[in-house]
């Protein structure tokens, strides 16, 4: 195990989610799909998505006052705030500007990061860094997404899948470096499959409006078979090199808290891991794919059903859009 002196630690974590539900009933009335189909394929039963009006950065900067109060730490001693996210409410400012503005985090650097589903382990990772070479640093990360907001409400490949929601995490030195804190992690990337998954509208290539790329790419689309079979040796393959190399196994591991992206995904990994049921988190029944909020929406629930406890060794691996994926061992 790669343990430097200098730990960083996640020390409070905090959640928010729009309190409207889209059930998989109310989807059988908008597109031709059923309630048995989407369960079967994905283990989702009901997603958030925000109300007309609303905005993401709304739950961000309530996620962010939550895992504060948790951290026992005042906006005023945040160095840093990372937003991992690919739906910010705006593209100027960042989202993670309207969080500093949001929770007077008056000492604080702001941006945003671009990594699909894997953004909060990138975060994770940045934050580790910062914090080993500034030990007196608080980082805050949040995980924030308003996928409703890109979704083809007429794809039913695709409208199924996603929901709304942000979880945030405080992030400083570790107290008890040898009980707590992250261990090590991986990031990568495979760009050679980037067509498999787009949301090619509104960026620099085909700007707003533009009238050149048809309606439905402004919205998020993709080839699911393809990708859930890319997903699958994805986050394999970073779970086991991630163990080997810190000589641990399986057998180590209190918790698997995987990206939520499809039960069926979590499930082929869950196997191939050899871990029982109960060492594996899943709340994606109740979110749907959240992408960079998935992962600290599932720490927060985890922790609150008591599956979670101080120093337990917690494995998180994510995959997403690009294609990137990412994982992390960590002490909780
Ligand atoms: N309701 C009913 N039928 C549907 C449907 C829906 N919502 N969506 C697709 N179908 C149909 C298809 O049209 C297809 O019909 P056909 O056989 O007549 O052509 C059939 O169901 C099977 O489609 P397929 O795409 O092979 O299903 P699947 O088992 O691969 O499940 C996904 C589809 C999207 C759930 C699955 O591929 C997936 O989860 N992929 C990974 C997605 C992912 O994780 N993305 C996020 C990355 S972060």
């Amino acid at each position: 195990m790669k343990l430097n002196s200098i730990r960083s630690a996640i020390l409070g974590i905090g959640m928010a989610v729009p309190s409207k539900i889209l059930t998989n009933f109310d989807l059988e009335k908008m597109v031709e799909t059923s309630d048995e189909w989407i369960i079967e394929r994905t283990g989702i039963k009901e997603r958030r998505i925000l109300e007309d009006g609303e905005n993401i950065s709304k739950y961000a900067i309530e996620a962010s006052l939550e895992a504060l109060e948790k951290a026992k730490v005042s906006p005023k001693e945040i160095n840093l705030i990372i937003c991992a996210t690919l739906t910010p409410d705006y593209l100027i400012p960042s989202l993670s500007v309207l969080v500093q503005n949001g929770i007077k985090a008056i000492n604080a650097g702001a941006f945003d990061l671009s990594a699909t589903c894997s953004g909060f382990i990138y975060a994770l990772a940045m934050a580790d860094q910062f914090i080993k070479n500034n030990p007196n640093w608080k980082i805050l990360i949040v995980g924030a997404e308003a996928l409703s907001r890109k979704t083809n409400w007429k794809d039913r490949t695709t409208c199924i899948l996603f929901g709304d929601g942000a979880g945030a995490v405080v992030m400083g030195k570790s107290s008890e470096p040898e009980k707590r804190g992250i261990i090590d992690f991986i990031l990568g990337a495979d760009g050679s499959q980037w067509q498999l998954l787009t949301l090619k509208g509104g960026g620099s290539c085909y700007p707003p409006f533009d009238k050149r790329l048809p309606e439905d790419e402004y919205y998020i689309k993709m080839q699911g078979r393809e990708v859930f079979k890319a997903a699958t040796k994805m986050v394999e393959k970073t779970s086991l090199e991630l163990l080997k190399r810190n000589n641990l196994t399986t057998k180590d591991i209190k918790l698997l808290v995987p990206h939520q992206a499809n039960l069926r995904i979590i499930e082929y990994l869950r196997e191939r891991l050899n871990l029982p049921k109960d060492k594996v988190y899943v709340n994606i029944h109740k979110y749907g794919n959240t992408s960079a909020a998935s992962i600290p929406l599932a720490l927060y629930e985890a922790e609150k059903d008591g599956k979670l406890k101080a120093g337990d060794l917690i494995l998180l691996v994510a995959f997403g859009g690009g294609f990137t994926f990412g994982g992390a061992l960590l002490h909780w």
